[in-house]
């Protein structure tokens, strides 16, 4: 049996064990398709690689199966808790639908023509996203590596289950007012810090920890602020901040206005 063989064998195993424990009420039949959508041989030998240089020492479950990644709970070299999340490589409406997003980022002048080192690309973005906006002292999970298609970073949670999203739970009503600061605060933070705009925020990617902190994840899509679509996404960004924050008490601005309290112009505005 090849090594990569092997290291397939023995994800299986443990996502199959992980999934069982976890009660997953799926068939193994189906488990074993989405699986080799995400273990393509390059895939398979990048996270070979990574376990080989002691940055991923063993895989747990699955945490997250989305259309165009998976998130995996895993423990890194020096048994820290991570959160593995790992591209697809599958459609070429990933690229068509992201580009706007790379388009004039400072950071990434060249843009790949090829699918596959699209991805990778986007996998590095993310990256780089995390470490300007933690750096900054924005709220979101430290991280750790990233090759090829594979990252690598802090997971949020507890004993292999994570932290729940805002969506997700009903707090007591005198919260709201404190998470909507932290989440106002965070995005100036990672306007004027980071200069970034997260540009997919909402109740869906923002966690709560058990001490009522949030944390911002998913920054995938995140944008520079000098990036055409930067004012575009940061309104988009705050409206759903507001309907949100609004929908449960909290006493909220226009998402215009709170577009200058952030980047102290208006929107669309030429500074
Ligand atoms: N650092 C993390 N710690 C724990 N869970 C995470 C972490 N990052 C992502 N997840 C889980 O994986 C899901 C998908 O990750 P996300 O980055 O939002 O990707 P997607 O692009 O699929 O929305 C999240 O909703 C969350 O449940
Ligand atoms: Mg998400």
């Amino acid at each position: 049996m090849s090594k990569e063989d092997r290291l397939e064998k023995r994800l299986r195993e443990r996502e199959y064990r992980y999934e069982r424990e976890q009660r997953y009420l799926r068939k193994r039949s189906e488990l074993d398709e989405v699986l080799e959508e995400v273990f393509d041989r390059r895939t398979l030998m990048t996270i070979y690689e990574l376990m080989n240089r002691g940055q991923i020492k063993d895989f747990y479950g699955v945490v997250s199966a989305g259309k165009e990644s998976r998130v995996y709970y895993a423990k890194g070299g020096k048994g820290e808790d991570l959160a593995v999340k790992i591209y697809l490589i599958t459609s070429a409406e990933f690229k068509k639908s992201r580009s706007m997003y790379i388009a004039y980022d400072p950071r990434f002048q060249r843009v790949p023509r090829d699918f596959r080192d699209f991805i990778y690309l986007w996998a590095r973005r993310e990256y780089r996203n995390l470490d300007d906006a933690y750096e900054a002292g924005v709220p979101v999970p430290k991280p750790y590596f990233v090759r090829n298609n594979v990252l690598g970073m802090a997971f949020i949670g507890e004993d292999g289950k994570r932290y729940p999203t805002l969506n997700e739970v009903e707090l007591e009503a005198e919260l709201y007012p404190k998470l909507y600061s932290q989440v106002v605060e965070a995005v100036k933070k990672l306007y004027r810090g980071a200069r970034l705009i997260h540009g997919d925020l909402s109740e869906y990617n923002i966690f709560i920890t058990p001490g009522d902190e949030i944390v911002l994840i998913d920054l995938s899509q995140a944008v520079r602020i000098e990036q055409p679509v930067a004012d575009q996404l940061l309104l988009r960004d705050l409206k759903n901040v507001v309907r949100f924050f609004g929908r449960m008490g909290v006493e909220v601005p226009d998402p215009e206005e709170l577009f200058e309290e952030v980047a102290g112009r208006r929107p669309f505005e030429v500074s």
